[in-house]
């Protein structure tokens, strides 16, 4: 089966998790959230009680239990061992402690056999995380990474956690955007960055649709000239 991927990769609160699902729904791809599987390796870490920092443990957890993604509806849903647990994965708890799966390179090694394994039960595929472009997906057929200024990163993310009724100090969230991008720049496997052949977009004067907009012209331009 010839594939088609999309990568979309960048830091968080960049917009890529919302355009690469409108992108999906545009193109008629599967989305996938890699993100998901981190915070599904995560949680059912917590559930064990092991300790994160300790990564035989972290391998055990892994291996103990079984994982699965599913596309459903533009969306992907996390299951571990057959339980829905999608609605458990974004708790402010659960993303403070997803940094000990994703700095493992064993970890990491094993997430990204869990993508590709995904990737390909599909024909088109839009996936969006760190490493996508870089390692997950060298030879994706069109690469995106999205930036954006942390003071609209934090911005955005305190009118999403309002959108859910939550109230957010601007100054805690921007502080906390900055942490994650240290440490998700800094590791020595599947570092944030984009690959050398991906299409920087800057984001943050630009709207989800103007986003989408563009990624969508990058996509059906190189589309058709593939196909000519
Ligand atoms: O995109 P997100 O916020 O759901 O990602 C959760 C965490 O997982 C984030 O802190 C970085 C990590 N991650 C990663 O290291 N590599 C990926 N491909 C996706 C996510």
């Amino acid at each position: 089966m010839t594939q088609f991927v999309v990568t979309i990769d960048g830091p968080a609160g960049s917009g890529k998790s919302t355009v690469a699902r409108l992108l999906a729904e545009r193109i008629g791809a599967t989305f996938l959230d890699t993100g998901a599987m981190y915070r599904a390796v995560t949680w059912a870490a917590l559930q064990d009680g092991v300790n994160l920092a300790d990564e035989g443990q972290l391998a055990g957890v892994i291996d103990r239990h079984v994982f699965a993604f599913e596309a459903a509806q533009g969306d992907m849903r996390a299951f571990v061992d057959g339980r829905d647990i999608t609605g458990w994965i974004r708790a402010p708890e659960l993303t403070a402690n997803v940094r000990y799966i994703a700095s493992s390179p064993a970890m990491r090694a094993r997430l990204v056999e869990m993508q590709r394994r995904f990737a390909k039960r599909h024909r088109r595929v839009v996936t969006e995380g760190r490493d996508q472009g870089t390692v997950a997906f060298p030879d994706a057929a069109v690469k995106f990474y999205l930036v954006a200024d942390v003071a609209e990163r934090a911005r955005r993310r305190q009118a999403e956690l309002e959108a859910k009724g939550v109230r957010a100090d601007l100054k805690e969230l921007h502080d906390a955007i900055l942490s994650r991008d240290a440490s998700d720049e800094s590791r020595t496997v599947g570092p944030l960055r984009p690959a050398a052949d991906a299409i920087v977009i800057d984001t943050t004067t630009l709207s989800v649709e103007q986003v989408v907009e563009r990624v969508t012209e990058q996509v059906e331009a190189r589309c058709s000239n593939r196909d000519s």
